[in-house]
């Protein structure tokens, strides 16, 4: 395909790959689970896999607490099937990305270990410690930032758990040992990273207190004006750079925490990142109007920056667009979710079952393993909802596992699984390759310009998608109501739709929760999907 860049104009999806296969029964998905499904993953039509932490964890934050940044935690398999992971995914045309968590590692890493022994260790200021606690920051997971450590008699600071400790990005060793855990990587062949809260490695010099502000939560009642956002930031993101661009076509998204407009314009660019998450997509309502004013904003950014937009509906910290949007087992309102995604301007992100409409699953106190969840129920019940095992097909813990899996599965997973969507060509899974397939046909699906169009009665979504010598227009019925849209000038046929066929002029009615893609007719075929 011409110009075809992988992480601009594919679509990328994220594994949490202690939830997707389970290759050596032990109730928890692993590295030779996701070579197992490449076949699946391909024919998904999917470009990349982002794949949340395997490394070596105590499992307080569930792998985003890394006791050993070059090795595979040996619950998920080992370095060799890494290896393996890599070769396999590459010759399928599947590239890799890697979590990256370098603002904090576990409290169980080496490093740590060494620097609380005493204060005159080799690594005595490869994190923060103080005498006493220097300001008033918060964790963002509840509780002061600062923890006293026995061993040390000092306070250590950190933005998690206390059990992840925030590594002292000032020290030039720890910054080159930082550095070398990219290259290692990077030398295992994988194409880039998606990098942990990356906004944070540094913070205030002088250890300011963050001002007051109004809030709900304690960290809500502050401006994190010194716990993070640092110049020093920028110079460690051009050397990052620097070591990405050794390697060809590497690319890295930030996690921007507390993501502005203003901090995606500074961490991004051509010296910089390659991307930025936006996470506006995520916290819409299911109201045309808010879509799209995550839309406009983009768009806006994009204008003034080289940068091109990603979208995500769903990920490991968040309720998913099934849970958040769906009404009982139903997949109308998904289908409408999943089609705007993937006809968007931007590159796309799917996070793993959302191609079959996976549910959250719910949980007793007793069965809550994320310790947000432990601490805020029942106000919060934290993230494992949307971090169930992957729902395969209708056998035993959903093809998931044979031994019991650390999460349960979700009920539902007798009807809803891949096996029996694969069959059923009206399923949400089916839908999505077929728009996967389109936009991979269709530069103007990927690249094009779009344009909202605002003259749409309420609870319609309508955008033309324009490139040199191709119009498509996405009719999106956001409702469960008929409703009639007045067509731009000319004769518009059908592209794709699970409802009709033929061309169209002056108006259409649609059906409720109809998705509909019309073209110009130029001299384009139809696209006709295969089951
Ligand atoms: C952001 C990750 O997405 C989240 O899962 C994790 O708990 C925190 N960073 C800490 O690493």
């Amino acid at each position: 395909m011409q110009d075809f860049l992988w992480w601009r104009d594919g679509v990328i999806y994220q594994i949490y790959p202690r939830s997707f296969f389970d290759t050596n029964q032990n109730g928890l998905g692993d590295l030779a689970g996701i070579t197992a499904k490449l076949n699946y993953l391909a024919n998904l039509g999917v470009d990349a896999l982002w794949l949340s932490p395997f490394y070596p964890t105590p499992d307080a934050d569930f792998g985003y607490d890394i006791s050993d940044y070059a090795d595979v935690d040996a619950r998920f398999g080992s370095l060799a099937d890494f290896d393996d992971l890599v070769e396999a995914s590459h010759k399928k045309g599947i590239r890799i990305i890697l979590d990256l968590v370098l603002n904090h590692t576990s409290e169980q890493h080496l490093w740590f270990q060494t620097s609380r022994r005493d204060s005159t260790n080799p690594k005595q200021d490869w994190y923060l410690w103080q005498d006493h606690i220097p300001n008033n920051w918060e964790s963002i997971f509840g509780g002061k930032a600062w923890t006293f450590d026995e061993q040390r008699g000092q306070y250590y600071y950190h933005m998690f758990l206390k059990e992840q400790p925030d590594v002292n990005w000032r020290n030039p060793e720890v910054r080159k040992a930082q550095m070398d855990v990219l290259r290692f990587w990077l030398e295992r062949d994988v194409d880039g990273f998606r990098l942990d809260v990356f906004n944070l490695y540094f913070k205030d010099e002088q250890l300011r207190s963050n001002p007051k502000k109004w809030g709900r939560r304690a960290f809500e009642r502050q401006i994190h004006l010194y716990d993070g956002d640092q110049p020093e930031m920028e110079s460690v993101l051009k050397e990052m750079r620097s070591i990405l661009d050794k390697y060809p076509e590497c690319y890295a998204v930030g996690e921007t925490f507390l993501a502005t407009r203003e901090k995606i314009l500074r961490y991004n660019g051509p010296e910089k990142l390659h991307a930025a998450f936006d996470f506006e997509f995520l916290w819409s309502k299911y109201k045309p109007k808010k879509f799209l004013k995550a839309i406009e904003n983009w768009e806006s950014l994009a204008k003034e920056t080289n940068l091109f937009p990603n979208y995500v509906l769903s990920n490991h910290d968040v309720p998913r667009p099934a849970t958040r949007y769906g009404k009982g087992e139903d997949d109308a309102r998904i289908k409408i979710v999943m089609a705007l995604l993937l006809t968007m301007r931007g590159t796309p992100f799917l996070y793993y079952g959302e191609e079959i409409g996976m549910r959250d699953i719910s949980l007793k106190y007793h069965e809550i393993m994320d310790p947000p969840g432990k601490k805020y129920y029942p106000f919060n019940k934290g993230r494992d909802g949307c971090r169930s095992p992957m729902q395969w097909d209708d056998s035993t813990n959903a093809g998931f596992s044979s031994e019991k899996p650390w999460l349960p599965v979700h009920p539902n997973y007798k009807n809803r699984n891949v096996a029996a969507q694969q069959k059923d060509k009206n399923s949400i899974f089916n839908f999505t390759r077929q728009l996967i397939a389109l936009r991979k046909k269709h530069q103007t699906l990927r690249r094009g310009e779009i344009i909202p169009l605002t003259e749409t009665p309420r609870d319609l979504m309508a955008y033309l998608r324009k490139d040199s010598d191709e119009k498509i227009l996405v009719i999106l019925n956001f409702s469960k109501k008929k409703k009639t849209f007045t067509l731009p000038k000319g004769s518009w046929k059908v592209l794709f739709s699970e409802k009709r066929k033929g061309e169209f002029k002056e108006e259409i009615t649609l059906l409720p929760h109809e998705v509909l893609l019309l073209f110009k007719p130029s001299n384009l075929p139809t696209f006709k999907p295969s089951n």
